[in-house]
């Protein structure tokens, strides 16, 4: 008698273990947000092998990678996710972040686009898409987006100044929000960028200018209005008894603070600076590049004067609106100053020789400079000293 034959359970084909979706999104999801990546990439890997219709064990798996840093990796998950879920605006965004990786601009703007159209309420995409047509300096593309996104959210001041910019909107200062933004990103990279590529040399001229015109006042107690990062106190170079610099940024007032050469420095608006400040209480006042975004300057004109001892002065720089590449119209004269694309404000010189007349100023010198480059083009300004 044949003995029975025991089963040879290694020659059958191993059958995968089967897919249960929900629990498994649940489980990818929680490693991934874990930070757990190599686990969450094996097993949305071994997800879509076993369920390679279903887009979700895509996109995960392409997010992951990417998140790794796996870029190129990354891209083909992500495309099959894209496939599948034509619907997803999320993973259009992100598949949008990887073509945007290797310069496919276009091809990002396509899925930034898809995702917005899908989702006209996903702001990561709009953003996205935002700030893709603004690298590429796309303005007549920029202002729908930028109404789009001030319609989701119209407290956003610092899209609004964008819109009133490209619109021509005119108004009298740029919004704190948009300063503190722009300068916050900016700091780290402020000093190299303006010194080094665009050619800016405002506060050493302001100095300069303050040194031939009144070369006698030694003890200055000064006030930087706008201090950015503290160029004005390089270039005072030890010559000031008392310095003070006012700015809305606090990353810029950090890397002021490093320079360790201010002898107080104020998180705040100029005009509410000086409004708080003590009568006769500086001997120069200085603001290099701070009004091309305070356009109405009427104000913090009146508070210097009354901030400043007799004799004393009041040194500052402005966008010429006469060389801007639009001429002036007559309100724009009228007004004094004009928003310009560029989201900065330009000033006419008949507006501030008049202010300075109206509060009793003598003006030492008024000098045409160019104030730094744009676009590799010259921005043409004023170097402008005046005497209470
Ligand atoms: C172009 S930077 C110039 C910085 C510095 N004065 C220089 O010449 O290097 C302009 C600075 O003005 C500041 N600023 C602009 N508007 C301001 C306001 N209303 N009150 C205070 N700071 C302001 C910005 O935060 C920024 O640091």
């Amino acid at each position: 008698m044949s003995q029975p034959q025991t089963p040879n359970i290694f020659s059958r084909p191993l059958t995968p273990p089967p897919v249960n979706l929900e629990l498994e999104q649940k489980l990818i999801l929680t490693l991934f947000q874990q930070g757990k990546l190599p686990e969450a990439e094996r097993a949305s890997r071994s997800l879509s092998e076993r369920a390679p219709k279903h887009g979700f064990a895509w996109k995960a798996l392409g997010l992951i990678l990417s998140r790794q840093g796996r870029k190129e990796e990354a891209l083909q998950p992500m495309q099959q996710a894209c496939k599948l879920m034509p619907r997803d605006a999320e993973a259009f965004n992100n598949l949008g972040s990887l073509f945007e990786e290797f310069q496919r601009l276009d091809l990002a703007q396509s899925c930034y686009e898809h995702a917005v159209q899908v989702d006209p309420a996903f702001q990561a995409a709009l953003d996205n898409m935002i700030r893709l047509v603004e690298r590429q300096d796309r303005p007549q593309e920029l202002l729908p987006l930028l109404k789009h996104k001030l319609k989701a959210v119209p407290g956003d001041d610092y899209i609004r100044h964008q819109v009133d910019m490209l619109e021509r909107n005119q108004t009298d200062a740029a919004p704190s929000a948009y300063v503190v933004r722009l300068f916050d990103h900016y700091a780290d990279q402020f000093d190299h960028h303006l010194q080094h590529e665009l050619g800016y040399r405002a506060p050493f001229d302001i100095v300069r200018l303050l040194e031939q015109h009144a070369p006698e006042q030694h003890a200055w107690r000064v006030v930087d209005l706008g201090c950015g990062t503290g160029l004005v106190a390089e270039a005072l170079a030890g010559r000031a008894q008392s310095l003070v610099g006012v700015d809305l940024s606090e990353k810029m007032l950090g890397q002021a603070r490093a320079r360790g050469d201010y002898t107080q420095l104020a998180c705040a608006d100029v005009l509410a600076h000086l409004q708080q400040a003590d009568g006769a209480s500086a001997d120069t006042v200085i603001a290099t590049d701070v009004f091309i975004y305070v356009g109405k300057i009427d104000e913090v004109v009146t508070q210097v004067h009354r901030v400043l001892s007799p004799g004393g002065l009041f040194a500052f720089t402005v966008e010429d609106m006469a060389a801007a590449s639009e001429a002036p119209t007559e309100a724009d004269l009228a007004r004094g100053h004009r928003l310009e694309r560029s989201g900065r404000y330009s000033h006419a010189d008949a507006h501030l020789r008049k202010l300075a007349e109206r509060h009793g100023f003598s003006v030492l010198a008024h000098e045409a400079t160019v104030i730094r480059r744009d676009k590799n083009q010259p921005v043409h300004g004023q170097l402008v000293l005046w005497q209470r």
